[in-house]
């Protein structure tokens, strides 16, 4: 997984469909991100905020009863122990030092579940910069949680009222500020997704997360996976962990969508958010609507690079079910004593059902996140049943 093309491809997906006005925004950012990639300082501050704030690195956890309970050898990389609950701040954290080294004060961002506006809202309060977040008004009801949290951390929170009043509308919302506003606000993207070069950039700062888990999987287990499994929603978490074992041809990389969201299921080559992509449409080439149980995984496109992984047969791309993914979400409650977020479910969902074919295989799943957010939504699923 290395460098888009120069016009910000991966082979035919990327690229930077934008208004024009946004072109020299974006061009800016990709000077600025490549500079600061390349300058020792900026990244040794990074890493000092992703070990001292965030907690990294995050454990490996070996999976004892519940590797018993599936004939499969699970182990977790665990970004759900990352301070704010999931993989999103490693992105956030750098972007976030981006956009001071760029003298913009102002963050604005999209959310689906919450995770990102709440990793944005905490970035932005450590560093001292204003925050907007924008968030679907349908996840603002079903994250309320996250919503508080971000209010509380110092963010405004503005809901998306078109569409499907969910992520992508959020994500339209928050392009449109960045357009009006682009002279002191970045745009913290919360995910490998829109114009080059976030999906490059976003996954270059995920990437501590497969270079960690190929380091500690060695050590844990003498080898690396047969397989490493993460859930797909724009695609982040896996890209991170795919980043790690994907130049090792031997490791199955499986991403895994929810069946009412599988753009790379069911997608055609569209253009969305700025960018070339597999994108679930109708016959006319509208943007279909995603459904979801996870507000995180509601979202009918994928970041270009998984598109391109998939065109390529590097990795393939799994559906489950709602009804899957919550009996994965009970299934690691009852055996490990963690409680995964719903979007993190559909990994191990993935893993429990076709545990026939991996029987005897090391299974990597990413736990992008904990289940703490959507515990108050779950209450109501499982009512009948706890
Ligand atoms: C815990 C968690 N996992 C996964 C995702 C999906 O994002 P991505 O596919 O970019 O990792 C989200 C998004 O909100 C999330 O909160």
């Amino acid at each position: 997984m290395g460098e888009p093309d120069p016009t910000g491809r991966f082979g035919r997906f990327g690229g930077r469909f934008v208004p024009e006005t946004l072109m020299p925004a974006l061009m800016e950012l990709e000077q600025a991100f490549r500079d600061a990639w390349a300058d020792g300082p900026f990244r040794s501050e990074l890493d000092k905020l992703l070990c001292d704030y965030a907690g990294r690195p995050s454990a490996l956890t070996e999976c004892h009863r519940l590797s018993a309970e599936l004939g499969v050898r699970v182990l977790l990389k665990r970004e759900d122990l990352n301070h704010t609950g999931s993989h999103k701040i490693n992105n956030v954290l750098g972007q976030a030092l981006l956009a001071k080294r760029m003298g913009k004060a102002r963050l604005v961002a999209e959310t689906g579940a919450g995770q990102h506006g709440v990793a944005t809202a905490t970035a932005a309060a450590l560093l001292g910069q204003e925050c907007v977040v924008y968030m679907g008004e349908v996840d603002m009801a079903r994250q309320e949680l996250n919503v508080f949290r971000m209010r509380l951390l110092g963010a405004e929170v503005v809901p998306a009222t078109s569409g499907s009043r969910t992520l992508k509308d959020a994500v339209n919302d928050a392009m449109r500020d960045w357009v009006a506003t682009v002279e002191r606000s970045h745009y913290c993207l919360g995910s490998v997704m829109g114009p080059h070069p976030y999906p490059w950039m976003v996954r270059e700062f995920h990437r501590v997360t497969g270079t960690e888990a190929r380091r500690q999987m060695l050590d844990a287990t003498g080898s690396l996976p047969d397989v490493v499994v993460a859930c797909v929603g724009g695609g982040s978490n896996a890209a991170g962990i795919f980043s790690g074992f994907s130049e090792s041809r031997d490791v199955d990389l499986v991403g895994v969508e929810p069946a009412g969201g599988a753009a790379v299921g069911h997608g055609i080559p569209g253009i969305v958010h700025g960018m070339m992509s597999y994108l679930m449409q109708d016959e006319f080439g509208q943007v279909e609507e995603a459904e979801s149980i996870s507000a995180g995984l509601d979202y009918p496109g994928v970041g270009p690079e998984h598109s391109h992984l998939a065109d390529s047969g590097r990795a393939r791309y799994e559906a489950v079910a709602d009804d899957e993914v919550v009996e994965a979400f009970v299934l690691l409650s009852r055996t490990e004593g963690i409680i995964p977020a719903l979007e993190s479910a559909h990994a191990l969902a993935w893993v429990s059902r076709e545990r026939a074919a991996l029987a005897g295989k090391t299974v990597l799943v990413n736990l992008s996140g904990r289940g703490d957010k959507d515990v108050a939504q779950m209450m109501d699923v499982l009512a009948d049943r706890l």
